[in-house]
């Protein structure tokens, strides 16, 4: 039996890896203040029908269950949120800052980058309107990043604004209901043949092709990237008028994330989606709103790449890999006074490990060798002491088993 195209096994390595990634992720989250949140994994089909647009309708993974509802597992988180502050506002002061780590579904074509299950960090500010914001959420995007050991030469921010293209459809008289295919095609832009753009952009397409070379002005962009230059942060930043976003509720700033390289597919991507949770709730409930998402599968794939981001991630694993304490029952006689003590460690928080059935030393020390002990407890004719070997030195000393934990804790290899 295989997996279903498109789904992962996470094996210990794997799930290592991921828990990296999350670590990483929640640790810088939180520097900024946001705090952990999280939504069901199924929801009604209406939701995603309702605002995300056709692209993500069309990659849905959804069905009619027992009770006749027609539901979808997550393919997004934003259209949840909007739903969870629309029931819960008045709960909460503005503006929220809230993160949430999770698994998200998509019946996309498998291929580099993109699987049909993915986990997903969304970060997003809900009631505050001000560009302040904004900057912010990209700084918050460009630290988690660096939080990876990746560096304005690995990655970059290309943001871009949805009002300037509405602005210029407006100037072009295109009427609003018709902004969204305009948007879909220039976000198509060079993902597709370009007669084909031409074609659905008709007789706009003289005029969006020379903006799109020219790059278009944008005194608000502007004004982004300088306060992120007084971060420090403007080498991670390009302005680029060409990304738009697929999902269709974004109304201002956008930004996508891309490895410099060129080599893969969006690392992250978000924006300004001011008017979302006022539809959702028709109208009940109306705040700005605006967030990104970072996906694990690419971000995994540019960590393998890095060398520097690599390093950091083996070390980290290794690290968490390492159990503290390998008992070795040298006697069989003594396994029993062995768990007593076993239990006792384990209670301190200590990761002790010992074997199941009788084995001979060398292998046991072998073990703990393998699992990373930092030292090795020795039950066996010295009883009623207890053997301490430091793994690292090889030095060993004899200590009274009712003075082990005291000896241990007070031992700096082993405080943690
Ligand atoms: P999105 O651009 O559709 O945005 O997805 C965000 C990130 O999720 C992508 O940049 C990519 O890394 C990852 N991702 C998406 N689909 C797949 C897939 N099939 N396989 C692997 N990774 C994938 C959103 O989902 C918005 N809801 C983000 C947002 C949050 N906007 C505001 N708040």
């Amino acid at each position: 039996m295989q997996t279903l195209p498109g789904f992962r096994d996470f094996l210990p390595e794997e799930c290592a890896k991921r828990n990296y990634i999350f670590a990483r992720w929640r640790e810088v989250a939180r520097r900024y203040g946001f705090v952990e949140w999280e939504g069901p994994p199924l929801e009604p089909t209406e939701l995603y029908k309702k605002k995300s647009g056709d692209e993500i309708v069309e990659q849905l993974f959804n069905f009619t269950d027992k009770g006749e509802r027609e539901v979808a597992l997550r393919p997004e988180l934003t259209p949840t949120l909007a739903r969870v502050v629309a029931l819960h506002e008045r709960e909460f002061k503005k503006p929220l800052k809230w993160f949430s780590i999770g698994q998200f579904f998509r019946y996309e074509k498998q291929q580099r980058g993109r699987l049909r299950e993915h986990f997903q960090l969304n970060c997003d500010i809900i009631g505050e309107s001000d560009l302040t914001a904004d900057i912010e959420l990209v700084a918050l995007g460009i630290d988690v990043l660096r939080a990876f050991g990746f560096t304005e030469k690995d990655f970059a921010v290309r943001i871009s604004d949805r009002e300037f293209w509405t602005d210029f459809l407006r100037e072009k008289d295109v009427p609003s209901d018709r902004w969204g295919e305009f948007l879909q095609a220039i976000d198509k832009f060079g993902r597709e043949p370009r007669e084909k753009t031409a074609e659905k952009l008709g007789n706009l397409a003289d005029a969006v092709f020379a903006t799109l070379k020219s790059g278009g002005k944008s005194a608000k962009l502007e004004a982004l990237v300088d306060s992120l230059r007084a971060r420090g942060l403007a080498d991670f930043v390009e302005i680029d008028v060409g990304i738009v976003r697929g999902l269709a509720y974004y109304t201002g700033i956008v930004f996508e994330v891309f490895d410099r390289a060129g080599k893969f597919r969006a690392l992250a991507g978000g924006g300004r989606y001011d008017n979302l949770i006022g539809q959702l709730s028709d109208g009940a409930v109306s705040l700005p709103a605006l967030g990104f998402a970072m996906g694990d599968v690419v971000l995994g794939e540019l960590i393998s790449t890095i060398p520097g981001a690599h390093d950091a991630m083996q070390k980290s694993m290794a690290t968490d890999r390492k159990i503290d304490i390998y008992v070795v029952i040298a006697k069989e006689e003594r396994r029993a006074d062995a768990l007593v003590q076993i239990q006792q460690l384990r209670d301190c928080g200590y990761r002790v490990d010992y074997p199941f059935t009788p084995t001979k030393v060398a292998r046991q020390f072998q073990t703990a060798e393998e699992l990373g002990a930092r030292v090795a407890l020795l039950f066996g004719d010295e009883w009623p002491q207890v053997k301490i070997k430091n793994m690292a030195t090889a030095e060993q000393e004899l200590v009274p088993h009712d003075r082990l934990l005291a000896h241990l804790k007070a031992q700096s290899s082993l405080s943690s």
